[in-house]
C-alpha cells in the first residue's frame, strides 16, 4: 500500500467527482491515469482497487485530467441525475480528447454495467467499457486499445471480491479508511439498478478483511468502515485450520466479523454500512453493545413508512417490523445514531402513505437521513411492473416536506450533545479553516474545535461541546480529566 494526501472529504455529495492522486509507484512507466468516481463508497473503494492494480503496471496518478494519458470515470446509475452528470462530465473529457487525440477514456462501474456496448455507440469518444467485475483485466483491455481497438468486459462474476488486492488508500486522511466486505446484492429492491450492475452477492473472506485491517492499524489508521449494500446477509463459508492444523468448514456471519475486527485493538474504531432492516440481528446489536470501539451508528435505511408502499417496493419488512427493529436498537444500545434512506413519491404513493412516512421518521427521530425522490430506472422491477404516476411537483413537495421534518430532528438530536463532553478521533484540519481541526465522535457527528497545541490527526481527544449548526457540533478540548459520552 501506498500512502495519500491529506484531505477531510467525508460526506458523500462532497466527493462526487473527486479526482483520486496517490505518491509514484515505486517502477514508472511515464504513463499517468487519472481516476474520478462518482455514486457510492464502495464505488469509491472500487476505484482504489483500479488504481492498484495500474500502479502495478507502472502508472502513476495524476489529479489533472488534462496532463493525463488515460481518464476513468467510475460511474453510478442509482438516479437518472447521477447518469447525467456522468454524461456532462464525458462531454468535458471529449474536448480534452480532441485536443488530444492519444487520450484513452474509460468509463468503469455502474453505468458501464447498465449500458454496455451502448455506451460505445452513444459516446464517440469512450474507448474502453469496464464493468464492476472485470477490473483485473483492465490492463489487457488498455492494451487492445492501444492497438487501435475500442475494448470492452461487463461479464458479472459470482466468485470476484479482489480479496488478495491491496487497495492503494488514495485521498485519504490516513486515520480513517473504508474495506468491502462483500459486492454485488441479491435482495431486488424493485426500484433499484444495483443487482443488475453489481451483480449477485457474494462475501469476502474474512481472513483478507482482517489482515487488511490489521494492515491498516499498524500504518497508524484509528477507524475501519466495513462495507457492503447488506452487511446484515454477510456469510462466508469455507475452510479453515483449527489449533490441531486439521482443516474444518467454518462459518463467520456479520457479527462474528464485527467482533473479529473490533478484536484487532480497542484504540480501532469500527463503524460499518449499510444494513438491512430485514436482517439485522440481535446478536449484531449485542456485538455493538459489548465492543467500546464498535461505533454507535447504525445506517438503517427504512425507504418508506408505509407498508403498503414497501411490499411495492419488495423490501421484504414492514411498518411494525421496522418500528420493532428501531425498538430494539434503542433498548440494547440506548445512545445509538441512527439514519436512513428515504424516497419520496415511490409508484402510486398517496398523501396519507407519504403521512406515513413522516410519522415513522417522527417515531424513529433520525439522527441523519439521506433523501431522494423516485426516479425510475430501466430494467427494474418497478419500471416494468408499475407506472411511474406520482406527478414530479407533487414528488419535488413530499421531498422537500421530508427535508423539512430532518432538518428539524437533525437540530435536535445535536442539541442533546451540547453542553455534554464526547470523545472524538481527530481526523485533520477542518475543511473551512487551517486552525480548526475536526473528527467525528462514536456516534458520526462532526464535531469541529480550535486546533491546540500538542493534539495531532489520529489521536482520541475530549471536546466539550459548547454550541451546535444543524450539522456540525463546535466545542473545546476539555484539558483536565473529564469524563467522555
Ligand atoms: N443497499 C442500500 C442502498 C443502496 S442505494 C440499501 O439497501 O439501503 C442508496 C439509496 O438510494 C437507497 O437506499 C434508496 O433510498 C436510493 N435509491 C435507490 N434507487 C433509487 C431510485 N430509483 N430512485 C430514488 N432513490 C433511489
Ligand atoms: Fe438496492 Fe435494495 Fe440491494 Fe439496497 S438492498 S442495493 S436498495 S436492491
Ligand atoms: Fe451507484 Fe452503483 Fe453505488 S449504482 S450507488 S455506484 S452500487
Amino acid at each position: 500500500m501506498i500512502d495519500l494526501q491529506l484531505t477531510d472529504k467525508k460526506h458523500d455529495e462532497a466527493r462526487q467527482g473527486e479526482a483520486l492522486v496517490t505518491a509514484a509507484p515505486l517502477v514508472r512507466n511515464g504513463r499517468k491515469l487519472y481516476i474520478e468516481s462518482y455514486g457510492c463508497q464502495m464505488n469509491f473503494a472500487d476505484s482504489e482497487i483500479v488504481a492498484s492494480i495500474l500502479l502495478d503496471q507502472g502508472f502513476e496518478t495524476t489529479g489533472d485530467y488534462k496532463e493525463a494519458d488515460v481518464v476513468f470515470i467510475n460511474t453510478c446509475s442509482i438516479r437518472e441525475n447521477a447518469e447525467q452528470r456522468v454524461r456532462n462530465r464525458l462531454s468535458q473529457f471529449g474536448a480534452e480528447k480532441r485536443r488530444n487525440p492519444k487520450l484513452i477514456v474509460g468509463v468503469l462501474g455502474c453505468m458501464a454495467e447498465r449500458l454496455k456496448s451502448k455506451f460505445l455507440e452513444e459516446e464517440k469518444l469512450v474507448d474502453v467499457v469496464v464493468g464492476p467485475d472485470a477490473y483485473r483485466e483492465l490492463p489487457q483491455l488498455l492494451n487492445e486499445v492501444e492497438s487501435g481497438h475500442k475494448a470492452i468486459n461487463v461479464l458479472l462474476s459470482r466468485e470476484e471480491t479482489y480479496a488478495d488486492i491491496s487497495p492503494v488508500r488514495l485521498n485519504g486522511n490516513g486515520i480513517t479508511a473504508f474495506i468491502s466486505i462483500m459486492r454485488g446484492c441479491d435482495n431486488m429492491c424493485s426500484f433499484c439498478v444495483v443487482p443488475f450492475t453489481r451483480g449477485r452477492e457474494r462475501s469476502r473472506d474474512p481472513h483478507s478483511i482482517l489482515a487488511e485491517a490489521q494492515d491498516l492499524f499498524d500504518r497508524g489508521y484509528k477507524e475501519v468502515t466495513l462495507l457492503g449494500q447488506n452487511v446484515d446477509s454477510y456469510k462466508w463459508k469455507g475452510a479453515a485450520t483449527d489449533e490441531n492444523r486439521e482443516a474444518q468448514e467454518i462459518e463467520v456471519n456479520f457479527a462474528q466479523l464485527l467482533e473479529k475486527v473490533a478484536l484487532i485493538s480497542p484504540e480501532l474504531r469500527v463503524r460499518f454500512s449499510t444494513s438491512h432492516p430485514k436482517d439485522i440481528t440481535d446478536e449484531v446489536l449485542y456485538t455493538i453493545a459489548k465492543y467500546e470501539n464498535i461505533c454507535n451508528y447504525i445506517h438503517l435505511p427504512v425507504q418508506s413508512g408505509s407498508t403498503r408502499v414497501l411490499e411495492l417496493m419488495n423490501r421484504t419488512y414492514t411498518r411494525e417490523w421496522y418500528i420493532n427493529r428501531i425498538d430494539a436498537i434503542r433498548q440494547i444500545i440506548p445512545d445509538c445514531a441512527i439514519s436512513s434512506d428515504i424516497i419520496a413519491g415511490f409508484c402510486t404513493e398517496t398523501e396519507e402513505e407519504h403521512q406515513e412516512t413522516l410519522s415513522i421518521m417522527d417515531y424513529v427521530g433520525y439522527d441523519f437521513a439521506f433523501t431522494f425522490s423516485y426516479s425510475e430506472r430501466p430494467g427494474t422491477l418497478a419500471a416494468r411492473k408499475l407506472e411511474d404516476d406520482v406527478p414530479e411537483e407533487v414528488k419535488k413537495r413530499r421531498l422537500a416536506e421530508i427535508l423539512a421534518k430532518q432538518q428539524e430532528t437533525s437540530l435536535f438530536r445535536l442539541q442533546q450533545f451540547v453542553g455534554k463532553t464526547v470523545k472524538i478521533l481527530v481526523e485533520g484540519t477542518s475543511k473551512k479553516s487551517d486552525r480548526d481541526f475536526c473528527g467525528r465522535n462514536d456516534q458520526n457527528a462532526m464535531v469541529v474545535f480550535p486546533a491546540t497545541a500538542g493534539i495531532k490527526a489520529g489521536q482520541y481527544v475530549n471536546v466539550h461541546i459548547d454550541r451546535c449548526t444543524s450539522a456540525t457540533l463546535l466545542g473545546t478540548v476539555v484539558v483536565q480529566e473529564e469524563a467522555a459520552v
